[in-house]
């Protein structure tokens, strides 16, 4: 049986891209994730059963043991998401996005290169590394400046950004020198169940239902293009499946709002679902000081993976928003475990000073 390995699977995409891999293609997945704060077996419960699943907690830096996994698996693609993901995080800290984005896909495009080297015919022919990549590398546009298409030039800004930049540009030199089969996708935001809830959605979610304030960075009016996870997901095995080497792919939702707009949005459908009896849920939105070189729009144009591959978003905002604010009321007990560990640091850190 053929097998892929994932990187960074116990993190939000990841393990949303593995539990829909295993319903819905025949490979087995070998996840390899670090557990960082981010990463949470629990997320991979779906899947623990299936025999066709194995779990292995390694850093993507190690490349003996990504070695040995190449050569244990023979695995016929990797699909790269392990990385420190987090914009804020980046700006308190920015080595650990050097270490994990930069030198870690450094070091996972050489053991994929020795590995490949390796293989000979159909085996060499199919074989695959693709890297999951992010819009903000695009840099940030005007209200009237058209979405970003794979031609953009690079004008990462933020710490989290230059460090995926730098590792989107060595995935590209690594196929052009070296010829490794590479596939890159660039994503708007997702949201879905899962997410860490540092990030504006399951974060907003999380406070409202707790009656805490609601930060909105600045004036609210920063503008993001929000994909459902499980839309992302299916783009990528659909790269994975028919994407041409060496080729990026932009993926987005063709759906850009305002993260007030995002933010209102939770807190009326929180109303309907869980009223609180202190009042409508709007009433704790709060205005904290900006993000320091906050990009003001993200848009993608994502013409090219439906002209080439059929692939387009099958969620609308207002269904996915429904099911994600479901599941997080469905799932407290998954929100309270990952928030009782460094979580409270995180959150005292980030907006004790806003
Ligand atoms: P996440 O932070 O939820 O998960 C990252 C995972 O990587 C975690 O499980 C963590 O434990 C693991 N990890 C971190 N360092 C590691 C290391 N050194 N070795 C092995 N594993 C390690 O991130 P996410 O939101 O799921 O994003 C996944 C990928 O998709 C990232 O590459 C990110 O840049 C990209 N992306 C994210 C979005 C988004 O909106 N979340 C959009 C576009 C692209
Ligand atoms: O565009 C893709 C990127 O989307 C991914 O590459 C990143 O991994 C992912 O984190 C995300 O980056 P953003 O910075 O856009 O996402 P975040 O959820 O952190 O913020 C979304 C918007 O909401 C942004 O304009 C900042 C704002 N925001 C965020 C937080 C956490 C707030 O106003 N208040 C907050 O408390």
């Amino acid at each position: 049986m053929a097998t892929i390995i994932v990187t960074g699977a116990a993190g939000f995409i990841g393990s949303n891209f593995v539990h829909q891999w295993i319903a819905q293609e025949s490979d087995s997945v070998v996840s390899l994730d670090a557990l960082t704060y981010a990463g949470n077996l629990a997320n991979l419960a779906p899947v623990d059963a299936d025999p066709r699943h194995r779990f292995v907690r390694g850093d993507i830096c190690d490349e003996a043991l990504v070695a040995r996994l190449f050569a244990e698996h023979r695995p016929r693609a990797i699909v790269h998401f392990a990385a420190e993901s987090h914009v804020d995080r980046s700006i308190h800290g920015p080595a650990e996005f050097v270490r994990t984005n930069v030198t870690g896909t450094f070091s996972l495009l050489q053991s994929a290169l020795a590995h490949w080297r390796g293989l000979e015919g159909a085996e060499r022919d199919a074989f695959r590394f693709l890297h999951v990549s992010t819009d903000e590398v695009y840099g940030s546009l005007s209200p009237t400046d058209p979405p970003f298409a794979e031609t953009k030039a690079y004008e990462p800004n933020s710490p989290y950004s230059a460090s995926k930049a730098a590792a989107d540009h060595l995935v590209r030199a690594w196929h052009h020198t070296y010829g490794l089969p590479v596939l890159t996708t660039n994503c708007s935001n997702n949201y879905g169940p899962y997410q860490f809830p540092e990030k504006l959605i399951p974060l907003v979610i999380h406070n409202a239902l707790a009656g805490r304030p609601l930060p909105i960075y600045g004036d609210g009016s920063n503008v993001r293009d929000w994909l459902y996870v499980g839309d992302h997901c299916r783009a990528i095995r659909a790269v994975l499946r028919g994407g041409v080497t060496g080729r990026v792919y932009n993926v987005g939702g063709w759906n850009e709002k305002t993260n007030l707009e995002v933010v209102h949005t939770i807190c009326d459908l929180l109303d309907a679902m869980r009223p609180d009896p202190a009042g409508p849920h709007r009433r704790l939105i709060t205005y904290v000081k900006d993000r320091p070189g906050h990009d003001r729009r993200y848009a993608i144009d994502a013409r090219r993976i439906a002209e080439e591959l059929g692939w387009r978003p099958a969620r609308t905002f207002e269904t996915g928003i429904r099911e994600t604010v479901r599941w997080y009321l469905d799932n407290t007990k998954w929100v309270a475990d990952v928030v009782s560990g460094d979580y409270r640091t995180w959150v005292s850190r980030n907006y004790s000073d806003r």
